[in-house]
């Protein structure tokens, strides 16, 4: 194809190369490597390694070439996606995509706080209600690129909360409107660990 109909696809955001879509099962050979920290079938049993099963491929696919380029630093994962090429990536998020994610328990002590939180926001403080975007089961929007949340490990969670908060490890890349950073700002330490306990064992 010629080059200025593929910037401009591109630019456009319609391109099928610039949205290829993943083969999972060829995306499962490629996923090995990942297992030893985020699980074989991307159910990772380490709270600080995010599960990857069930996770929309959209965001998954946006991760990793975040990490990749280094606009998201997971140290952890320092060189391993370099050989990959967008292809790779897309067949990989493809491959979690299509398992199924596990769920934990949320802390019965945090639950009602963290339940109001994520249904109800807090119109006191101008905080959206967490359904609105990553929908009230937690599945998130897989065509829209929200996040699923439901099941997530809390110290995962939490951790990502408040590195949106902070804006630590590349922790921006929420997109031009920056709706995590800007609702993350908004949030205590405490509603944070309620929060993330009550998406650990929502499902
Ligand atoms: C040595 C452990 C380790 C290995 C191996 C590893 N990861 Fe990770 N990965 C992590 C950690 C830790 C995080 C979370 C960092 C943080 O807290 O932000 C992460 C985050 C991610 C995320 C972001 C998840 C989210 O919900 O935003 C994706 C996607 C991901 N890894 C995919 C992969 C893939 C694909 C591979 C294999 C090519 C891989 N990882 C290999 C440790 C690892
Ligand atoms: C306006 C939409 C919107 C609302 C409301 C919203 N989120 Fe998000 N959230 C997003 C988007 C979009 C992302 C993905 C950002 C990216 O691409 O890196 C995200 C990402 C996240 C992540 C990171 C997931 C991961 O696997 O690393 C967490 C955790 C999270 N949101 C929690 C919450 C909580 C808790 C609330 C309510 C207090 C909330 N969100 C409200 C849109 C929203």
């Amino acid at each position: 194809m010629n080059k200025l109909i593929v910037s401009l696809l591109l630019t456009l955001g319609i391109s099928g190369v610039a949205h290829a879509a993943g083969d999972a099962a060829a995306g499962q050979a490629k996923a090995a490597v990942c297992g030893a920290c985020h699980g074989p079938d991307g159910n990772s049993m380490a709270p600080n390694f995010p599960k990857l099963a069930g996770q929309g491929e959209r965001y998954l696919t946006k991760q990793l070439k975040d990490i990749k380029d280094g606009k998201r630093v997971v140290l952890e994962m320092t060189g391993l996606l370099n050989n990959l090429n967008d292809q790779d990536l897309a067949d990989i998020a493809a491959y979690f995509a299509s398992q199924k994610g596990s769920v934990g328990a949320a802390d019965p002590k945090l639950v009602a706080r963290g339940e109001a939180l994520f249904r109800g926001g807090d119109l006191s403080k101008g905080l959206p209600a967490c359904t609105g975007c990553h929908s009230p089961d937690g599945k998130g929007n897989a065509a829209a690129g929200f996040p699923h949340l439901g099941g997530q490990h809390a110290q995962y969670v939490a951790k990502q909360l408040t590195d949106f908060r902070k804006e630590e490890s590349g922790r921006t890349n929420d997109g031009d409107t920056k709706p995590m950073q800007s609702i993350a700002k908004k949030l205590s330490d405490e509603e944070i660990a309620a929060v993330a306990s009550y998406i650990q064992g929502l499902h």
